[in-house]
């Protein structure tokens, strides 16, 4: 190949590569859609206004181990850790790896941890990390679009991994979600949220304290 041919062959790839620069975080999420379409369900990260509204019945001086599913390029995990106490751990897990690698890259804080994984083994990663149990849960993940089985399993084992108290946040375009969180949580907080592309449906559901079971 000649030096011509050479420059030629890499200018799709240089082009890439400028584009992605300029659009930073909403860059990488673009290209991890066009990598893997189905599993990340979205082209534009989630807006401000659903992150607000999501996060709004979190009791903070409780949470001592927030967890997440699907952080993508860390939308949510910025005002989690805003908002975090600080002897608090967030630990997120996605399955794309070029989410995992562009947060390890972007978030330096002692209390976040980025786990390359997936959320039906949540338990484990968790135990791995040397917890016992997670105070509250925020996903993230496209129910509606997810491998067959896939989402009832998730919504068991958060069930699972939650204390009592806890609480288990959803959001997602349609309410595909609560179908699986409804065969544990016995209560439901829904609400909506039409500022972000596409409008979104959000779910609280919370595991019943001891006395309430
Ligand atoms: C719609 S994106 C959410 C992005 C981000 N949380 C936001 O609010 O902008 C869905 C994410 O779920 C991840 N995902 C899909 N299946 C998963 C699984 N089984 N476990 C963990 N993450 C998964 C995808 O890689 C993608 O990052």
């Amino acid at each position: 190949m000649t030096s011509t041919e050479l420059a030629r062959e890499a200018l799709p790839n240089r082009i890439k590569r400028r584009i992605k620069r300029m659009l930073g975080a909403w860059g990488v999420f673009f290209e991890g859609f066009l990598r893997h379409p189905v599993m990340v369900g979205s082209i534009i990260p989630s807006s401000r206004f659903t992150i607000a509204k999501m996060l709004g019945p979190v009791k903070w001086e409780e949470c001592k181990l927030f967890v997440e599913y699907g952080p993508g390029v860390g939308t949510f995990c910025r005002p989690v850790l805003e908002r975090l106490r600080r002897d608090g751990a967030l630990i997120v897990i996605d399955t794309n790896p070029l989410y995992i690698d562009y947060l390890r890259a972007t978030i330096s804080d002692s209390r976040f941890t980025a786990v390359l994984g997936s959320a039906a083994d949540v338990e484990d990663i968790i135990r791995a990390h040397g917890h016992s149990h997670a105070d509250y849960v925020l996903s993230g993940l496209p129910f509606s679009t997810l491998p067959d089985g896939l989402g009832p399993k998730i919504a068991e084992a958060t069930w699972s991994v939650l204390r009592p108290g806890g609480a288990f946040l959803v959001y997602q375009f349609s309410a595909k979600a609560r179908e699986f969180m409804a065969r544990h949580f016995k209560r439901i907080d829904s609400g909506f949220e039409p500022l972000n592309v596409l409008p979104c449906r959000l779910f609280w559901g919370w595991k019943e304290d001891a006395g309430e079971a």
